[in-house]
């Protein structure tokens, strides 16, 4: 390898790295036991394990108000950067008590074995969120309908801002997908190793089909590596859980996809479902984790009809390709033709719409749960067996 050769930055410039030192942990896990308790939710804790482990660096924790107003109203953080995603701790104002900026707190995971302190959160800002802006900014829509935006208003609107000392990480980083959970130090370290230079980045919340697969391999042609990385925080309760998901991506990875060009991992990130705007913040991660490219298709992170299908390619055009830094690779939508016997996009094929398999979610789902497989154009057959065995466990 040539060594004159760099990876791509960090977002920001810098990796963080929010885990206190081993030899730190006993001392600050003692004193947190002194401090009032915030308890995380899904989402604060996908972002925490997130910021611990440089996910989302340049942040050391919570945002604070002047991060929180940039983002939403201009997608940027107070410095300018490119941020399109608030990433802050909202609770009621009855569970923030009194507490006040210059105070610490400590933040628990809270689950059926009892409350486990996670990290430290140095309070520098208490504030209020403004879920109508938020919700229009960010989402588009107020309609709570949308499941992001219902998110929105479950939550408080109190915020607590500031950096984060993370002891431990929640439960689910040692208990769910352990071996495929790599940091960004882990898969910039296996880029290194396998000489990769050029790597795409793929986000998905869906269980693999052949569009999706045509998508990755195109977009291999042209870089030196895969990373196929599924999103495992907290989808909405109709998505297909992400245990079936990734076995899905099991399922075909040794059959289909050659070993020494693909690394599957999985993304901790709670879905947004906020479309364009999550395009970016995907990407925006996926730089992090060492990709130096990034797909992005039809519809990406959108639900429902609140998203042009390329809305999320026209969002990269608010800013520079040098300061989102991250090259992204824009697909149409691509399903089987009949006619041409191949997967194909709207660019490339010119037949009817009658010779090509495409079906929704919901039709996937009512297949599923009559017992059929689904088509071998739409699923390998190899992924249609676990989704049909999830379904049969889920009912
Ligand atoms: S997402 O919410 O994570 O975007 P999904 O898992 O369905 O949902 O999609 C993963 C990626 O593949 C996204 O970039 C999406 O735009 C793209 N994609 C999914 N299906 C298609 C398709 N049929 N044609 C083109 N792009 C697609």
């Amino acid at each position: 390898m040539n060594p004159t050769f760099t990876p791509i930055k960090p977002h920001g410039g810098v990796l963080i790295d929010r885990m206190l030192p081993a030899d730190q942990r006993e001392n600050m896990l003692h004193l947190a036991q002194s401090l009032p308790r915030i308890t995380l939710n899904e989402v604060n804790l996908a972002d925490l394990e997130m910021i611990a482990t440089g996910a989302l660096s340049p942040l050391t924790g919570y945002m604070g108000r002047a991060d929180y107003e940039a983002v939403v109203h201009t997608m940027r953080l107070a410095n300018g950067l490119p941020w399109s995603i608030p990433v802050t701790l909202t609770i009621s104002e009855e569970a923030a008590g009194n507490i006040q900026a210059g105070q610490q707190v400590a933040l628990v995971e809270a689950n059926s074995a009892g409350e486990h302190i996670l990290a430290v959160l140095d309070v520098q800002e208490r504030f209020s969120i403004d879920r109508d802006t938020e919700a229009q900014h960010v989402y588009r829509t107020t309609d709570r309908a949308h499941p992001g935006v219902a998110r929105l208003y479950a939550q408080g609107t109190t915020a607590l801002g500031g950096p984060l000392q993370v002891i431990n990480l929640p439960s689910r980083a040692q208990n769910e997908f352990a071996a495929l959970r790599y940091t960004p130090q882990q898969t910039r370290q296996i880029f290194a190793e396998r000489g990769w230079r050029r790597i795409v980045g793929f986000q998905t919340r869906n269980p693999i089909h052949r569009a999706h697969e045509y998508i990755q391999k195109t977009a291999l042609e042209i870089v030196d590596g895969l990373l196929l990385h599924p999103l495992v925080g907290e989808t909405k309760s109709d998505d297909i859980p992400a245990a079936i998901r990734v076995e899905s991506y099991q399922a075909v990875l040794d059959a289909y996809y050659p070993a020494a060009r693909v690394l599957l991992g999985v993304f901790p990130a709670a879905m947004r479902y906020a479309g364009p705007r999550e395009a970016i913040f995907h990407a925006i991660a996926r730089k992090n984790y060492g990709c130096t490219h990034f797909i992005v298709g039809r519809d990406h992170a959108g639900v429902g009809s609140y998203y042009g299908s390329y809305d999320a390619h026209h969002i990269f055009d608010t800013f520079t390709p040098e300061e989102i830094g991250i090259t992204p690779l824009f697909f149409e939508h691509t399903f089987f033709c009949r006619a041409c016997g191949q997967v194909v996009s709207l660019k490339t094929c010119p037949h009817e719409n009658s010779q090509h398999v495409v079906l929704s979610g919901t039709q996937v789902r009512e297949r599923l749960a009559r017992g059929e497989l689904l088509p071998e154009e739409f699923t390998r057959p190899e992924v249609s067996r676990v989704l049909m065995r999830g379904v049969r466990e889920q009912a």
